[in-house]
Protein backbone atom coordinates (compact mmCIF):
# COMPACT_ATOMS: atom_id res chain seq x y z
CA UNK A 1 0.00 0.00 0.00
CA UNK A 2 1.30 3.57 -0.54
CA UNK A 3 0.59 6.42 2.12
CA UNK A 4 -1.91 9.47 0.93
CA UNK A 5 1.44 11.62 0.84
CA UNK A 6 3.09 8.83 -1.35
CA UNK A 7 0.41 8.50 -3.93
CA UNK A 8 0.55 12.98 -3.96
CA UNK A 9 3.82 13.42 -4.35
CA UNK A 10 4.06 10.65 -7.09
CA UNK A 11 1.34 11.96 -8.95
CA UNK A 12 3.06 15.39 -9.20
CA UNK A 13 6.08 13.77 -9.81
CA UNK A 14 5.30 12.21 -12.73
CA UNK A 15 2.93 14.97 -14.20
CA UNK A 16 5.37 17.81 -13.53
CA UNK A 17 8.43 15.81 -15.27
CA UNK A 18 6.84 13.78 -17.69
CA UNK A 19 3.28 15.63 -18.46
CA UNK A 20 1.34 12.39 -17.63
CA UNK A 21 -2.09 13.04 -15.96
CA UNK A 22 -2.36 10.21 -13.26
CA UNK A 23 -5.79 9.92 -11.67
CA UNK A 24 -5.68 10.33 -8.13
CA UNK A 25 -7.48 6.51 -8.22
CA UNK A 26 -4.01 4.32 -8.87
CA UNK A 27 -5.24 1.23 -10.41
CA UNK A 28 -4.68 -2.04 -8.41
CA UNK A 29 -2.03 -3.38 -10.68
CA UNK A 30 0.26 -0.33 -10.65
CA UNK A 31 -0.45 -0.35 -7.15
CA UNK A 32 1.10 -3.95 -7.26
CA UNK A 33 3.72 -2.68 -9.94
CA UNK A 34 4.56 0.09 -7.27
CA UNK A 35 4.98 -2.40 -4.58
CA UNK A 36 7.41 -4.11 -6.02
CA UNK A 37 9.44 -1.44 -7.57
CA UNK A 38 9.81 -0.23 -4.26
CA UNK A 39 10.90 -3.44 -2.90
CA UNK A 40 13.35 -4.31 -5.65
CA UNK A 41 14.78 -1.07 -4.88
CA UNK A 42 14.56 -0.74 -1.29
CA UNK A 43 12.64 2.31 -0.81
CA UNK A 44 10.76 2.55 2.57
CA UNK A 45 8.93 5.94 1.58
CA UNK A 46 8.36 6.94 -2.20
CA UNK A 47 7.76 10.47 -1.00
CA UNK A 48 11.20 10.96 0.39
CA UNK A 49 12.55 9.29 -2.68
CA UNK A 50 10.75 11.17 -4.76
CA UNK A 51 12.18 14.28 -2.64
CA UNK A 52 15.39 12.89 -2.66
CA UNK A 53 16.15 11.87 -5.80
CA UNK A 54 18.17 14.55 -7.84
CA UNK A 55 15.40 14.53 -10.66
CA UNK A 56 17.95 13.81 -13.25
CA UNK A 57 14.91 12.41 -15.36
CA UNK A 58 17.28 9.88 -17.27
CA UNK A 59 18.31 8.25 -13.81
CA UNK A 60 17.36 4.46 -14.24
CA UNK A 61 15.53 3.89 -11.23
CA UNK A 62 12.82 7.43 -12.34
CA UNK A 63 12.70 5.50 -15.77
CA UNK A 64 11.67 2.10 -14.38
CA UNK A 65 9.05 3.88 -12.17
CA UNK A 66 7.73 6.16 -15.00
CA UNK A 67 7.94 2.81 -17.01
CA UNK A 68 4.67 1.41 -14.77
CA UNK A 69 2.51 4.21 -16.07
CA UNK A 70 3.05 4.13 -19.57
CA UNK A 71 0.89 2.78 -22.17
CA UNK A 72 2.44 1.26 -25.42
CA UNK A 73 -0.50 0.35 -27.42
CA UNK A 74 0.27 0.15 -30.63
CA UNK A 75 -0.33 -1.76 -34.00
CA UNK A 76 0.84 -1.50 -37.54
CA UNK A 77 -0.83 0.72 -40.02
CA UNK A 78 -3.24 1.40 -37.22
CA UNK A 79 -5.47 3.91 -38.99
CA UNK A 80 -4.73 3.22 -41.96
CA UNK A 81 -6.31 5.90 -43.83
CA UNK A 82 -4.00 7.88 -42.50
CA UNK A 83 -1.02 5.65 -44.65
CA UNK A 84 -2.89 5.96 -47.08
CA UNK A 85 -3.23 9.68 -47.35
CA UNK A 86 0.68 9.85 -46.09
CA UNK A 87 1.11 8.09 -49.96
CA UNK A 88 -1.48 9.77 -51.75
CA UNK A 89 -1.67 13.46 -50.79
CA UNK A 90 1.01 13.79 -48.05
CA UNK A 91 3.89 12.79 -49.40
CA UNK A 92 3.43 14.40 -53.14
CA UNK A 93 2.56 17.67 -51.37
CA UNK A 94 5.97 17.52 -49.60
CA UNK A 95 7.60 16.97 -52.60
CA UNK A 96 6.21 19.45 -54.32
CA UNK A 97 6.97 22.33 -52.05
CA UNK A 98 10.93 21.07 -51.87
CA UNK A 99 12.86 23.70 -53.29
CA UNK A 100 15.56 21.10 -54.68
CA UNK A 101 13.27 19.37 -57.18
CA UNK A 102 16.17 16.61 -57.72
CA UNK A 103 17.42 16.40 -54.48
CA UNK A 104 14.61 15.07 -52.03
CA UNK A 105 15.65 15.09 -48.09
CA UNK A 106 12.40 14.38 -46.73
CA UNK A 107 12.25 14.40 -42.96
CA UNK A 108 9.51 12.55 -40.83
CA UNK A 109 9.63 12.33 -37.36
CA UNK A 110 7.33 9.37 -35.35
CA UNK A 111 7.07 11.29 -31.77
CA UNK A 112 5.89 8.79 -28.99
CA UNK A 113 6.78 5.60 -31.53
CA UNK A 114 6.38 3.18 -28.65
CA UNK A 115 7.49 -0.54 -29.45
CA UNK A 116 8.16 0.63 -33.13
CA UNK A 117 5.24 -0.34 -35.16
CA UNK A 118 4.66 3.36 -36.30
CA UNK A 119 7.95 3.97 -37.40
CA UNK A 120 7.68 0.83 -39.47
CA UNK A 121 4.46 1.63 -41.09
CA UNK A 122 5.83 4.95 -42.27
CA UNK A 123 8.95 3.21 -43.38
CA UNK A 124 6.88 1.05 -45.68
CA UNK A 125 4.59 2.92 -47.01
CA UNK A 126 7.19 5.31 -48.07
CA UNK A 127 9.40 2.23 -50.11
CA UNK A 128 5.31 1.42 -51.59
CA UNK A 129 5.33 4.87 -52.46
CA UNK A 130 8.85 5.26 -53.88
CA UNK A 131 9.76 1.93 -54.73
CA UNK A 132 13.22 1.37 -55.83
CA UNK A 133 13.80 5.33 -55.73
CA UNK A 134 14.02 5.29 -52.20
CA UNK A 135 17.02 4.35 -51.81
CA UNK A 136 18.17 7.09 -53.85
CA UNK A 137 16.91 10.04 -51.80
CA UNK A 138 17.59 11.10 -48.53
CA UNK A 139 14.76 9.61 -46.32
CA UNK A 140 14.43 8.14 -42.79
CA UNK A 141 12.53 8.31 -39.75
CA UNK A 142 13.69 9.99 -36.16
CA UNK A 143 11.17 7.81 -33.86
CA UNK A 144 11.31 8.87 -30.44
CA UNK A 145 9.46 7.60 -27.10
CA UNK A 146 10.55 8.04 -23.33
CA UNK A 147 10.33 4.10 -22.59
CA UNK A 148 13.80 2.43 -22.27
CA UNK A 149 11.62 -0.74 -22.66
CA UNK A 150 9.45 0.32 -25.70
CA UNK A 151 12.72 1.48 -27.54
CA UNK A 152 14.50 -1.97 -26.75
CA UNK A 153 11.62 -3.58 -28.82
CA UNK A 154 11.51 -1.41 -31.55
CA UNK A 155 15.49 -0.89 -32.29
CA UNK A 156 15.51 -4.74 -32.36
CA UNK A 157 12.73 -4.76 -34.89
CA UNK A 158 11.47 -8.10 -33.76
CA UNK A 159 7.42 -8.67 -33.88
CA UNK A 160 4.83 -12.04 -32.93
CA UNK A 161 3.35 -12.97 -36.05
CA UNK A 162 0.12 -14.06 -34.66
CA UNK A 163 -0.04 -10.82 -33.07
CA UNK A 164 -0.34 -9.19 -36.90
CA UNK A 165 -3.68 -9.68 -38.73
CA UNK A 166 -3.29 -11.59 -42.15
CA UNK A 167 -3.55 -8.42 -44.83
CA UNK A 168 -0.73 -6.64 -42.81
CA UNK A 169 1.71 -9.50 -43.16
CA UNK A 170 1.54 -9.92 -46.58
CA UNK A 171 1.98 -6.78 -46.60
CA UNK A 172 5.02 -6.23 -44.28
CA UNK A 173 6.64 -9.48 -46.14
CA UNK A 174 9.00 -7.75 -48.32
CA UNK A 175 10.30 -6.13 -45.70
CA UNK A 176 10.69 -8.79 -43.03
CA UNK A 177 12.48 -12.00 -42.38
CA UNK A 178 10.87 -14.87 -40.36
CA UNK A 179 12.35 -15.72 -37.48
CA UNK A 180 12.10 -20.04 -36.28
CA UNK A 181 10.01 -19.12 -33.45
CA UNK A 182 7.00 -17.67 -34.67
CA UNK A 183 8.45 -14.29 -35.34
CA UNK A 184 9.55 -11.91 -37.96
CA UNK A 185 12.17 -9.26 -38.25
CA UNK A 186 12.26 -5.89 -40.18
CA UNK A 187 15.67 -6.94 -42.66
CA UNK A 188 18.79 -5.23 -41.56
CA UNK A 189 18.53 -2.08 -44.51
CA UNK A 190 15.10 -1.39 -43.49
CA UNK A 191 15.68 -1.41 -39.41
CA UNK A 192 18.77 1.18 -40.05
CA UNK A 193 16.06 3.71 -41.65
CA UNK A 194 14.71 4.24 -38.45
CA UNK A 195 16.90 6.00 -35.60
CA UNK A 196 15.24 5.26 -32.47
CA UNK A 197 15.81 7.55 -29.90
CA UNK A 198 15.03 8.44 -26.39
CA UNK A 199 12.86 11.77 -26.03
CA UNK A 200 10.54 12.84 -23.00
CA UNK A 201 8.10 15.40 -24.91
CA UNK A 202 7.93 17.55 -21.82
CA UNK A 203 11.22 18.66 -21.96
CA UNK A 204 11.73 22.19 -22.27
CA UNK A 205 13.80 22.21 -25.77
CA UNK A 206 14.22 19.34 -28.20
CA UNK A 207 17.12 18.15 -29.94
CA UNK A 208 16.61 18.77 -33.63
CA UNK A 209 18.76 20.96 -35.80
CA UNK A 210 16.31 20.87 -38.98
CA UNK A 211 12.70 21.13 -38.62
CA UNK A 212 10.64 18.12 -39.94
CA UNK A 213 7.88 17.90 -43.01
CA UNK A 214 6.08 15.51 -41.32
CA UNK A 215 5.37 14.53 -37.51
CA UNK A 216 3.39 11.61 -36.92
CA UNK A 217 2.03 12.12 -33.31
CA UNK A 218 -0.52 9.97 -32.53
CA UNK A 219 -2.38 8.74 -29.32
CA UNK A 220 0.35 10.28 -26.62
CA UNK A 221 -0.41 14.52 -25.73
CA UNK A 222 -4.12 12.87 -24.78
CA UNK A 223 -2.47 11.12 -21.77
CA UNK A 224 -0.78 14.66 -20.79
CA UNK A 225 -2.11 17.12 -18.09
CA UNK A 226 -3.33 20.22 -20.14
CA UNK A 227 -0.52 22.81 -19.25
CA UNK A 228 1.49 19.79 -20.66
CA UNK A 229 0.24 19.22 -23.52
CA UNK A 230 -0.03 22.76 -24.59
CA UNK A 231 3.43 22.99 -24.59
CA UNK A 232 4.14 20.04 -25.96
CA UNK A 233 1.73 20.90 -28.92
CA UNK A 234 3.77 24.38 -29.09
CA UNK A 235 7.06 22.41 -29.11
CA UNK A 236 6.19 19.89 -31.79
CA UNK A 237 4.85 22.46 -34.14
CA UNK A 238 7.96 24.52 -33.94
CA UNK A 239 9.57 21.34 -35.18
CA UNK A 240 7.14 21.34 -38.01
CA UNK A 241 8.94 23.02 -41.12
CA UNK A 242 6.13 25.23 -42.99
CA UNK A 243 3.93 23.56 -44.98
CA UNK A 244 4.46 20.68 -43.26
CA UNK A 245 2.13 17.46 -42.07
CA UNK A 246 1.08 16.86 -38.57
CA UNK A 247 -0.80 13.36 -37.89
CA UNK A 248 -2.78 13.21 -34.65
CA UNK A 249 -4.66 9.74 -33.27
CA UNK A 250 -8.47 8.93 -33.96
CA UNK A 251 -9.47 10.88 -30.60
CA UNK A 252 -7.53 13.96 -30.92
CA UNK A 253 -7.51 17.37 -32.21
CA UNK A 254 -5.53 20.18 -32.00
CA UNK A 255 -5.94 22.15 -28.88
CA UNK A 256 -3.98 25.19 -29.54
CA UNK A 257 -2.84 27.46 -33.01
CA UNK A 258 -5.93 26.27 -34.82
CA UNK A 259 -4.91 29.52 -37.44
CA UNK A 260 -1.26 27.87 -38.05
CA UNK A 261 -3.03 24.80 -39.16
CA UNK A 262 -5.36 23.66 -42.00
CA UNK A 263 -7.54 20.64 -41.06
CA UNK A 264 -7.34 18.25 -43.77
CA UNK A 265 -9.52 15.13 -42.56
CA UNK A 266 -8.60 11.94 -40.67
CA UNK A 267 -6.70 13.89 -38.14
CA UNK A 268 -4.04 15.44 -40.73
CA UNK A 269 -3.44 19.26 -40.29
CA UNK A 270 -0.87 21.26 -42.75
CA UNK A 271 1.22 24.19 -41.27
CA UNK A 272 0.37 26.89 -43.35
CA UNK A 273 3.20 28.49 -45.32
C1 LIG B 1 -0.38 4.62 -26.79
S1 LIG B 1 1.31 4.76 -27.25
C2 LIG B 1 1.15 5.45 -28.86
C3 LIG B 1 2.05 4.78 -29.87
C4 LIG B 1 1.87 5.23 -31.33
N1 LIG B 1 2.13 6.63 -31.49
C5 LIG B 1 0.50 4.87 -31.86
O1 LIG B 1 -0.36 5.75 -31.95
O2 LIG B 1 0.25 3.70 -32.16
C6 LIG B 1 1.82 6.14 -26.25
C7 LIG B 1 3.32 6.29 -26.15
O3 LIG B 1 3.63 7.56 -25.57
C8 LIG B 1 4.82 7.42 -24.83
N2 LIG B 1 4.97 8.55 -23.89
C9 LIG B 1 4.24 8.82 -22.79
N3 LIG B 1 4.71 9.91 -22.16
C10 LIG B 1 5.74 10.36 -22.90
C11 LIG B 1 6.64 11.45 -22.77
N4 LIG B 1 6.56 12.31 -21.73
N5 LIG B 1 7.59 11.62 -23.70
C12 LIG B 1 7.70 10.75 -24.75
N6 LIG B 1 6.88 9.69 -24.93
C13 LIG B 1 5.92 9.50 -24.01
C14 LIG B 1 4.64 6.07 -24.16
O4 LIG B 1 5.87 5.52 -23.74
C15 LIG B 1 3.98 5.26 -25.27
O5 LIG B 1 4.92 4.53 -26.00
Amino acid sequence: MLTENETRSLIEFINKFFGLDLSENLKPIALSELNKFKKINRIKDLEDFLNKSTHDLRDSKILDLLEIFLIPHTNFFRNNRQFEALKGEVIPECLANMDHKNFIDLRIWSAGCSTGEEAYSILVSLMEYFGDEYWKITCGIMATDISRKSLGIASKGIYETKKIDNIIGQRLLEYTEQENDGKLRFKEKIRKEANFRQLNLNSKTFPFKNKFHIIFCRNILIYFNKDSRLAAENRIFKSLANGGFIFLGDAEVLSSKNQDFEQLGNGIYRKRI
